[in-house]
């Protein structure tokens, strides 16, 4: 069963009923599903069960620490891009040698707390920072793991603000340069080469990009480890899609089960990051509608919630499923904007969804437990959302409510 099912008329998630978590925790409120999370990175790793491999989820879809540290008690890795989310992965119990470091801009203090906790790897996207990661480990005496994120040269066909695997983004290590590179790092005493990949891109809705990106790095790793270079690991990165409204991805086994038939003779540990496809549809956003207003031109549902809360909406133009907690069939159904109070009018959820809605009516707006809290922000002064996680028939608050002094705290007067 899906884990927010309609069940006596009203949607739920779980076994606990959202007007239930509405009146307790109020709205807006992200709520995920426990189950559906760990059910979600179990199908990840049951698919690679017959190859040496490690999932790292990538922290930034959703870095709450409760979720991380279900994915910790599950052995899971984790893909951070930041100290921030180091920080959190090791407050949530993760293993810091299961670690992966990725990003352009890795500040020089955040590869020496990365090195001091002992991290797995640091995905190195630019010959620059080899440099720098090298003059730290000779400061610190350290030999710095290190794996190259490669920049394969493939349309990933996705949003191209979610694309990362082209010559025009700042992503990676130009293929064609890769050797070279390798060259570099032997001269570079306080590195060592450990692993090698690519993250093409996000939301990816066909395997073929996956493939045609892992061809470039097999042909790499064969030249590599021909040359005599110990390779570790391969990265094939993260960027499964999910469904949002028609796309039809690949399954999560699909995926994996091709993906790993592919590298079935790849003598090297397999490291993936997946983020979305984890915990994309174990989450919701539940909003109230605050107003109704009707003209001659169009119709807006005013809800709670807005573009600083879920920002996908806004700058992806992304479309998510929005739907009544508690249908009401006598209702007439109107074609609805669904706007937030933010002073945009690239303030909307959703737009054109017919709907029956009273004011005070409870909505879900669904799939977004990827890059829904972790992008939400304070504009307009709104303080953050409450966050909750079911657990069959129990809800835990994970994330309280900020409050009108949390916004600003770090403020003062002069
Ligand atoms: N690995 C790296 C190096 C990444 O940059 C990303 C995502 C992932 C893994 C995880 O990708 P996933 O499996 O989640 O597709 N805010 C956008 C998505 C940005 C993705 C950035 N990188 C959105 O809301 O669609």
């Amino acid at each position: 069963m899906n884990c927010f099912h309609y069940q006596q008329d009203q949607l739920y998630a779980e076994e606990v009923s959202l007007t239930d978590i509405a009146k307790q925790f109020g709205t807006p409120c992200y709520v995920y599903s426990k189950s559906q999370l760990i059910q979600n990175w179990q199908r990840f790793n049951d698919a690679f069960t017959n190859h040496p491999h490690r999932i790292c989820y990538a922290v930034k879809a959703n870095s709450n620490i409760a979720i991380l540290n279900l994915f910790a008690k599950l052995q899971s890795g984790f893909d951070i891009v930041s100290l921030g989310e180091l920080e959190r992965v090791l407050a949530a119990g993760g293993d810091p040698s299961k670690i992966v470091f990725s990003g352009v801009g890795k500040k020089a203090a955040e590869i020496v707390r990365a090195l001091e906790v002992g991290i797995n790897c640091f995905n190195v996207e630019s010959a620059a920072e080899l440099e720098r990661l090298n003059a730290i480990g000779a400061e610190y005496k350290k030999i710095v793991p290190i794996g190259l994120r490669i920049n394969p040269n493939i349309d990933a066909r996705t949003h191209p603000y979610i694309a990362t695997g082209l010559h025009e983004n700042k992503f990676g290590i130009d293929y064609t340069e890769g050797l070279a590179i390798v060259d570099k790092i032997q001269t570079l005493p306080h590195l060592k080469l450990v692993g090698i990949g690519s993250h093409i891109g996000s939301q990816l809705t066909e395997l073929s990009p996956f493939i045609e990106a892992i061809d470039r790095l097999l042909e790499l790793v064969d030249q590599l480890l021909l040359a005599g270079v110990p390779l570790h690991h391969l990265n094939i990165g993260g960027g499964l899609g999910v469904c949002y409204q028609n796309e039809t991805p690949p399954s999560i086994q699909e995926y994996a089960t091709t993906l790993s038939q592919k590298l079935a003779a790849c003598p090297l540990e397999i490291i993936l990051e997946p983020g979305r496809a984890i915990v994309a549809n174990a989450g919701i956003l539940l909003t109230s509608v605050e107003y109704l207003k009707h003209t001659e031109h169009k119709n807006f549902a005013i809800v709670d919630t807005a573009m600083n809360d879920l920002l996908r909406p806004a700058l992806y133009e992304a479309w998510h499923e929005i739907t009544p907690v508690k249908p009401d069939k006598k209702l007439p159904e109107k074609m609805y904007d669904i706007v937030g109070p933010v002073c945009e009018s690239a303030d909307f959820l959703g737009k054109n969804r017919l709907l029956g809605v009273l004011p005070g009516d409870l909505l879900a707006i669904h799939s977004t437990g990827a890059y829904g809290f972790s992008m939400s922000s304070n504009y307009n002064s709104r303080p953050r959302v409450a966050e909750v996680m079911v657990d069959k028939n129990q809800v835990h608050l994970i994330r309280k409510r900020e409050t009108i002094a949390d916004l600003f705290l770090h403020e003062q007067l002069i």
